[in-house]
């Protein structure tokens, strides 16, 4: 009989707008997900600190660059609401801005809620550069410091 009781991990990605990086944060820990066959222990969600583009789809640059290295990003834009703080067991906000936002809408110390680059050496900044008002070269430098980052979340996830 299996044991397995333990409900999935719940992790949410957090930036300004919820159309470039975080949807791009969710779809890359979504694939290694799905290739390593852990989809029933995390779920995955993103939302924005702003509502903006609230149901719009990502980017449509972010979703071209991130299709080129095999991700899908199909999620919708959501604000994020202060509900998310209690339901989610790891925060994890794109820069410095997007964090002070999240502890600005919880009532109480949030020790769950993370920076990015938290999850990465000091090689990289401590922000993950917002890409939406430059050129494309900017959409490969965020996915490229996410595909960094994700497998040390998910290892972190995996053994809490
Ligand atoms: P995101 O990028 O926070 O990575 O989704 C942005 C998207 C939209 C805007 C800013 C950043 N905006 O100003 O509309």
């Amino acid at each position: 009989m299996s044991m397995d009781i333990n409900p999935p991990k719940k992790v949410l990605f957090v930036c300004l707008g919820n159309i470039c990086r975080s949807p791009a944060a969710e779809g890359i820990l979504l694939h290694l997900l799905s290739q390593q066959g852990l989809n029933d222990r995390i779920s995955v969600d993103s939302a924005g600190t702003s509502g903006y583009h609230r149901g719009q789809l990502p980017d449509s640059r972010m979703r071209k660059a991130a299709e080129q290295r095999g991700y899908e990003l199909n999620c919708r834009a959501r604000s994020l609401v202060p509900k998310d703080i209690q339901d989610f067991d790891l925060i994890i906000a794109m820069d410095r801005d997007n964090y002070r936002a999240v502890h600005q809408l919880a009532s109480t110390a949030a020790p769950h809620v993370k920076l990015l680059s938290d999850y990465l050496g000091s090689d990289w900044p401590r922000d993950v550069p917002d890409p939406y008002h430059g050129g494309e070269e900017g959409f490969e430098y965020v996915l490229n410091m996410l595909e960094a980052a994700c497998p040390k979340i998910l290892a972190e996830l995996l053994k809490g």
